[in-house]
């Protein structure tokens, strides 16, 4: 069919209609016409093109869905390296970064020098290659000389131009940027292929290079992917003398690039827009794992260059604390060694801090009632020190009609006996039956082992199990009456492994104090410091039974400073319970009765005594052990810091908010040697 001239005009101006909508959609944010307007308008193109193929170019709309698959991807080999970012988790790294910058470029603290700070979405790096205004090649980072070309499945993506805005057609024009999946696609994504039994992608990130790596294009076209350009290549008739105008540049050019950049003259004023973005950070719609920090000024970064891996000029500032944002599946509780049940989360798996996360805590029912939290929800997590992550909030705007209240249960999920609490006014709901429950039993027995307390060695999780499992112990106390006869025919065992066990019980009977003792046998309340206290007023666990528990005389504890009367009913109630006695009496048949109370005042050490001190990050020992080790020599160690701490001992890692508190409150800020040598000269 000879081609009218009138189609053919009709044609060009919906192709370019097409582009200047797409464009205000994707670039703009600010769309002209609705989508069904949109789609109408792409209808005529097409049927234009059934008619007329010869139309049909590189830059046509219909060019997006992805043609046949390939057999593999071809190498793109590129002139100048794509490089990668330094990174750091440290405002004082960041300072020397910036000092580095000073000395190399000859210039002042309070020079020129600028900084341009943004976003460092969580994606994979692009490379897209224009000749003559077209889309022509399209490019992932590979080792950053070569890559592989995806081209096919770059032009899937919407936001990625087909043809740059009118009035550019440079021969050549090669921007870099990144693609991602926003954190709601990404969840709907999982769900799609959770529905197909395909198996689920571990973060956006994954989820987006998979996405890109398909060598069909057509499945590419129906994942959510996204595209963010943050670096323009060209020559100086396009090129700004600023970062700031290049990414302005970019969006001229019909790229979206970050709108939400700030400009940093000072090393102070980076620091403001760091810990601004801490929050802000958590409101975007896609992950971020960062600030990128570059000098605005071209000509400096052109002359501060570029090492074998990185840029000179630019630098990653990552965030300590990371967050998710993911789905609760359902909902279990799990009972604690004093009975108490920690509703916990299962979570649609996600990685979280360089580790797959499928679980949160939820602490207790105040907490889920304080922050609304339902089965089903979507909620962000966060990582605060511990292993299990913490649900930080909900995504109310994303809650369904799928949510299902949270109910206390009514009975125990392990013993099925019915739940409780230890005072009418508590927050915790407990599992009332003691060493009867498996649960309780289980991790009393845990707790006996661990170094807070008999600190046994070669007693792991299996052989409690089987030990339990077996009925050779119905309590703790029962592992000091154990012998190798018991032992060695239980799996992974045998007689060399029995007596080794054998031998790490009687060490640590030997070894433990009144106050551990204490602590250990699962006296609700019964935390070490209060432990301390009341060891050193009643002697020995022999001497609390018969002066204060049987001749009813616990209340006389009551003037011990720091000891409240909640506490003694809660002794009180914990010794009337049967299986509490059992335990009691099994300690003492075995001759555990220490009278020795570590600690005792003139242990303590003038520089430490009173002095109060908050612990972040990873230190040589275990937070417990360096805990048990100030408060030995006299000093106190609280979770967070306040006007009163004293000092901050910061580990590996230590945390960002730890840091500016201490800044903050003039805490003086240690590491383990400083402890060690405090320690040595005083
Ligand atoms: S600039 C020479 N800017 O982070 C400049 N990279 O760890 C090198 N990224 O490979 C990159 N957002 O995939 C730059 N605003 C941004 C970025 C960004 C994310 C990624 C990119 C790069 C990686 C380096």
């Amino acid at each position: 069919m000879a081609l009218p001239k009138s189609v053919s005009e009709q044609y060009k101006k919906l192709k370019s209609a097409l582009h200047e909508h797409n464009y205000a959609y994707y670039v703009l944010d600010d769309p002209k016409i609705s989508d069904r307007q949109y789609d109408q308008m792409y209808k005529d193109l097409i049927s234009i093109e059934e008619n007329y193929p010869e139309l049909i170019g590189p830059d046509s709309p219909s060019q997006r869905v992805g043609g046949k698959p390939l057999d593999n991807f071809t190498k793109v080999t590129r002139a100048e390296k794509m490089m990668s970012l330094d990174n750091t988790y440290s405002k004082e790294e960041l300072s020397d970064f910036h000092q580095r910058l000073l000395d190399q470029l000859g210039l002042e603290a309070n020079s020129e020098l600028e900084y341009v700070c943004e976003p460092k979405i969580d994606g994979l790096a692009i490379e897209c290659i224009y000749e003559n205004g077209i889309f022509s090649v399209g490019a992932t980072r590979g080792d950053g000389w070569v890559g592989e070309d995806v081209s096919q499945n770059l032009k899937t993506l919407n936001s990625i131009p087909l043809q740059l805005r009118q009035g550019f057609n440079k021969q050549k024009l090669v921007v870099r940027g990144e693609v991602y999946i926003d954190k709601s696609d990404f969840i709907k994504l999982n769900q799609q292929r959770m529905q197909q039994q395909e198996s689920l992608f571990k973060n956006p990130r994954n989820a987006a290079a998979g996405s890109l790596r398909l060598l069909d294009a057509k499945i590419t076209a129906k994942r959510p992917l996204k595209a963010i350009f943050y670096h323009l290549m060209s020559d100086e008739t396009l090129i700004g003398q600023t970062h700031a105008q290049n990414l302005e540049q970019l969006k001229q050019l019909g790229f979206p690039s970050h709108k939400d950049y700030s400009i940093c003259k000072t090393i102070n004023e980076l620091f403001d827009v760091i810990e601004l973005w801490k929050e802000k950070k958590e409101s975007l719609p896609y992950e971020i794992d960062g600030l990128v920090i570059k000098v605005n000024q071209i000509k400096l970064q052109q002359e501060a260059g570029f090492t074998a891996k990185y840029p000179k000029w630019a630098i990653a500032y990552k965030y300590e604390s990371e967050q998710a944002y993911t789905q609760i599946l359902d909902v279990r509780f799990q009972v604690g060694r004093t009975g108490v049940l920690t509703p916990v989360a299962d979570l649609q798996s996600i990685e979280l801090g360089g580790t797959t996360v499928s679980k949160a805590s939820l602490h207790n029912f105040e907490e889920i009632q304080r922050k609304d939290i339902r089965l089903n929800d979507f909620v962000w997590i966060e990582k605060a020190g511990e292993i299990i992550p913490k649900v930080m909030q909900v995504d109310l705007e994303n809650r369904s009609k799928q949510v299902k209240k949270i109910k206390i249960p009514e009975k125990c999920p392990v013993c099925h006996s019915p739940v409780g609490k230890l005072f009418e006014e508590d927050v915790a709901v407990r599992c009332l039956n003691g060493f009867n429950c498996q649960a309780q039993l289980k991790e009393s027995v845990r707790y006996f082992c661990s170094r807070q307390a008999f600190n046994i060695e070669n007693i792991g999780p299996s052989l409690i199990d089987q030990l339990i499992n077996y009925k050779k112990i119905t309590n703790p106390g029962d592992l000091f009456a154990l012998n190798v006869d018991d032992l060695k025919d239980l799996e992974r065992m045998g007689e060399k492994s029995a007596q080794n066990v054998i031998h790490s019980i009687t060490e640590a009977k030997k070894n433990i104090t009144y106050a551990k003792v204490l602590t250990a046998i699962g006296i609700p309340l019964m935390g070490n410091v209060v432990a301390k206290l009341i060891a050193k007023e009643t002697k020995s666990l022999k001497s609390l039974w018969e002066r204060y528990v049987i001749t009813d005389q616990l209340d006389q504890l009551e003037h011990i400073h720091g000891v409240g009367p909640k506490l003694i009913e809660s002794i009180k109630k914990y010794f009337h319970q049967d299986y509490a006695k059992q335990l009691l009496q099994t300690l003492l048949d075995q001759g555990i009765n220490p009278k020795d109370v570590q600690n005792q005042p003139e242990d303590t050490n003038p520089s430490f005594k009173d002095k109060i001190f908050c612990i972040s990050g990873t230190l040589s020992v275990s937070r417990d052990q360096m805990k048990e080790k100030i408060e030995s020599l006299g000093g106190k160690v609280n979770s967070s810091i306040s006007s009163k701490t004293d000092y901050l001992l910061a580990g590996e890692k230590v945390g960002q908010n730890k840091l500016s508190a201490a800044q903050k409150y003039g805490t003086r800020i240690i590491n383990e040697k400083n402890l060690q040598e405090m320690i040595q000269h005083s």
